[in-house]
């Protein structure tokens, strides 16, 4: 199958060409660079031997995604391209319903002009708002987002749901990821943040690696086990894999499917940092900081419909997850650059 991979040079999107070209699909990326680098790709394709086709190109720009579209023979769509930092969608909105719901909308009127039906969503947990109970079931409702980052979200779930009921051929995988962390064992490629982290994994590596000073640990008197906020980390890796069924498995459906995408388990933040210290044999100094505005107590999946829809289940451990991601930060202490 020949993918198309809106945003396929960030995070998620390097860590999915990977498996998806190992599985033995092509990949075409579009990305403007705006959270990312060429140089990502390009670890790609020495990783698996094999060529990426990328375009330098903002998926908001109609012009752009036909040009894509003309020149490939585009079987299958999996849009990454979307702005995610929580703080900056709420000094920024603007940006962010631009962004992140006509990159979307732009994809999805290409796809209908070249009669490509397949289109993998990358949502996230944040569309259930501050759970009620836990873990987090696909049917249960969605709640209230936070922030603009996280309504832009659940707005594109119900894009994405009106389009395919209006053409009964599409189908539709709506991704609701987790906590992705870690990175590919051979640590060549990983998740390099702009500025200072705001997500808790490349916070402790950059403590490691000696960029930061120290962690904040925003507050310790949740209700839960040891007071610090409990959430689903997912390896990137299994994360990538689960795209890879999820476009295999829209080979043969059509309609909207909403999954899950962890392991569902949660952990602590301090739980993450005894992880961490142990297996890399570090020690990640911390202080207790404030509750996080919007922040939640706790949050992990119920991963069943996963293994029943798409055949697909996390099969690596906070472990590995927290030696991977020290693995890639070592290895690269400045990222990319
Ligand atoms: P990322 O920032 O590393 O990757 C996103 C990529 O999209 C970047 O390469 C960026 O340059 C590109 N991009 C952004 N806007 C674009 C545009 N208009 N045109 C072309 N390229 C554009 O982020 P990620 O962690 O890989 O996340 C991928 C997707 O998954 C995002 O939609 C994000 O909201 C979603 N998600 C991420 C997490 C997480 O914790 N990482 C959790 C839930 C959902
Ligand atoms: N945390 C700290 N210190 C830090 C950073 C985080 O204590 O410096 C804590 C948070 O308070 C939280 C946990 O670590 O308890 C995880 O925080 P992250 O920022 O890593 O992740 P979130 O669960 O807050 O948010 C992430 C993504 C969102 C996405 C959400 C649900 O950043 O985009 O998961 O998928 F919406």
């Amino acid at each position: 199958m020949n993918v198309l991979l809106a945003g396929g040079a960030g995070y998620i999107g390097s860590h999915t060409c990977v498996e998806l070209l190992e599985a033995g699909h092509s990949v075409v990326v579009a990305d403007n660079y705006s959270n990312s680098c060429p140089e990502a790709l390009r670890r790609v394709e020495e990783i698996t031997g094999k060529t990426v086709r990328a375009y330098e190109a903002d998926v908001c720009d109609s012009e752009a995604v036909e040009r894509i579209f003309s020149e490939n023979d585009i079987d299958a769509v999996i849009h990454f391209a979307g702005l995610k930092a929580v703080g900056e969608s709420v000094e920024k909105p603007l940006l962010y319903y631009r962004n992140n719901i006509d990159s979307t909308l732009t994809l999805l009127e290409a796809m209908a002009r070249h009669n490509v039906t397949r289109f993998i969503f990358s949502s996230s947990a944040t569309v259930y708002g501050t759970p009620k109970e836990v873990p987090l079931v696909e049917t249960m409702p969605t709640g209230t987002p936070t922030n603009p980052y996280g309504r832009t979200k659940l707005m594109m779930e119900q894009i994405l749901t009106d389009t395919q009921y209006a053409n009964p051929a599409m189908s539709i995988v709506i991704l609701r990821y987790f906590n992705p962390i870690g990175a590919h064992k051979s640590g060549r490629i990983g998740e390099d943040p702009n500025g200072i982290p705001n997500n808790l994994m490349p916070f402790i590596t950059q403590v490691a690696a000696g960029r930061l000073e120290r962690l904040g640990i925003f507050g310790d008197d949740y209700p839960t086990r040891d007071g610090t906020g409990v959430r689903d980390y997912i390896h990137v890796v299994d994360l990538a894999k689960g795209h890879v069924k999820a476009i295999e498995y829209s080979e043969a459906h059509t309609g909207t499917e909403i999954i899950n995408l962890g392991t569902g388990t949660g952990y602590s933040v301090l739980e993450i940092v005894k992880t961490f210290e142990r297996v890399n044999h570090l020690t990640i100094p911390y202080v207790i900081k404030p509750r996080r505005a919007g922040d939640i107590a706790e949050c992990f999946a119920n991963a069943e419909k996963a293994e029943k829809v798409l055949g697909w289940k996390a099969e690596l451990g906070l472990e590995e997850m927290c030696f991977d991601s020290w693995n890639w930060q070592s290895h690269n202490v400045n990222g990319y650059k």
